[in-house]
């Protein structure tokens, strides 16, 4: 029987799981520095959290969740729900008045599988609670840009605001007459979603809606003078760190929570899944679901669609090549090799063998494949005479070095490795 994976759940390979951690690496850097801690949040959640956080009527909470209804349970589709149920659960609010949290970890959603778009995806998510600072949106924003910087890719920064339950109810009764008038012209799901979710329809990708909506009011008309001036701040803010980003006045998230400031993190290079990253605020949303009265403002950022990016801008990826790669040749010296290996690992560096007694050329054909950054060749007459040759794969020099006790000899070799002829390439 040949089972294989189910559809839109992906294994990740080695080769590619180097740069999986290249991305979370360079993301824990950025929130290290940014002072976030990280969560560790449960995959299974009541089902009416995602309901209530998310929104009876977006396609998550419709369509999308994996739940199991005979016990009223949902693998998360997003971990912001998730992570304000634990704040409020944990009293985090109590133990500090700003928390500013990150988590990282798989999410799932029944989406119709593409590129960049799977039904077990990872997200890295920050959010910060008990903040309304407009320069919280503003910085949240930078370090979001920055970490995509470091790594190398180029993406843009769409920012809209979204208003509040102050002004967002006379922004949606123009925008039902102005969908009213063209009901007829939208897609059967925009038709739908136009009575219970009309705000969706600016963002409908469909070619017929997108033309319709290009003259459909814009929520920055209707910015009470709250949201307004949040939306200077943020603005300003984002000026001061120097952040490039463009208003877009269709942007509305498929996630009903969110409040004033909404930005995704966009590229041209992943087809129809535009979005590498995405959030904004969500003020109101914590004590909806029982906590404090706090303002809330995080995003996430889809880790396959970095990924992906990252192969196809072709930046750099991370070498996990060995620093070593012992090559030992006849028997003993193989067995004197493989005790050896042992010492070095146990010493702290990353060391090759071959364990299936090929010959040297082989051997050396074997390092070559892995990258390896030198390669320590111990033959038995060089074993007999406590002698072996080390040999730097980049300079194709060679030198003996001498094996007299293996203590000693991990210790010459970290410090021949560390110093100029031997290059470590990933210790
Ligand atoms: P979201 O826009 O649903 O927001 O997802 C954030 C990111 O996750 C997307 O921009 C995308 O990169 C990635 N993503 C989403 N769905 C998939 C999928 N099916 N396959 C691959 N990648 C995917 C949220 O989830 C909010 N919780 C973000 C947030 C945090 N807002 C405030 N705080």
């Amino acid at each position: 029987m040949n089972i294989k994976a189910l559809n839109g759940f992906k294994d990740v390979l080695p080769g590619e799981v180097e740069q999986w951690q290249r991305v979370e690496t360079a993301a824990r850097d950025i929130f290290a520095r940014f002072n976030f801690s990280e969560i560790r949040l449960p995959i299974l959640e009541k089902t009416d959290l995602f309901a209530r956080a998310i929104g009876e009527t977006t396609d998550i909470v419709e369509k999308e969740m994996y739940t199991f209804v005979d016990k009223q349970v949902t693998m998360r589709p997003e971990a912001t729900a998730s992570l304000l149920r634990a704040y409020i659960e944990h009293g985090l609010h109590v133990q500090k008045p700003v928390q500013r949290l990150f988590t990282i970890g798989p999410m799932f959603r029944h989406e119709r599988p593409q590129k960049g778009r799977l039904r077990q995806f990872h997200q890295m998510d920050v959010e910060v609670l008990g903040s309304a600072d407009p320069r919280v949106d503003a910085e949240l924003m930078a370090m979001g840009a920055l970490l995509l910087h470091e790594l190398g890719l180029s993406v843009t920064l769409e920012m809209n605001s979204l208003g509040c339950p102050a002004c967002r109810p006379a922004f949606r009764t123009a925008l039902l007459t102005f969908l009213e008038e063209r009901h007829e012209s939208l897609c059967d799901d925009c038709k739908r979603r136009s009575s219970t979710n009309p705000l969706r329809v600016l963002d409908c990708k469909n070619p017929r809606c997108r033309e319709q909506v290009l003259e459909a009011p814009s929520l920055l008309d209707f910015l009470c003078a709250g949201c307004a001036d949040h939306l200077r701040l943020v603005q300003e803010g984002l000026e001061q760190l120097g952040v490039v980003y463009s208003l877009n006045k269709f942007m509305v998230r498929g996630l009903d929570y969110y409040t004033r400031t909404t930005f995704e993190f966009i590229t041209a290079d992943l087809g129809a899944q535009a979005a590498v990253g995405a959030g904004g605020r969500y003020d109101g949303l914590v004590e909806q679901l029982g906590g404090p009265k706090v303002s809330g403002i995080g995003f996430a950022l889809g880790m396959e669609r970095l990924v992906l990016l990252l192969q196809q801008q072709e930046t750099e990826a991370a070498s996990a090549s060995p620093a070593l790669f012992v090559a030992g040749i006849g028997e003993q010296a193989s067995g004197y090799a493989f005790g050896l290996t042992h010492a070095l690992r146990r010493a702290g560096m990353a060391v090759a063998m071959d364990l299936e007694g090929r010959s040297l050329k082989s051997q050396m054909k074997q390092a070559g494949k892995l990258k390896a950054a030198n390669v320590l060749i111990i033959g038995d007459d060089e074993l007999a005479a406590s002698l072996a040759q080390i040999r730097n794969m980049n300079t194709q020099q060679q030198q003996n070095v001498e094996l007299q006790e293996t203590a000693a000899t991990v210790q010459a070799l970290l410090q021949l490795t560390s110093s100029s002829p031997l290059t470590s390439t990933s210790i």
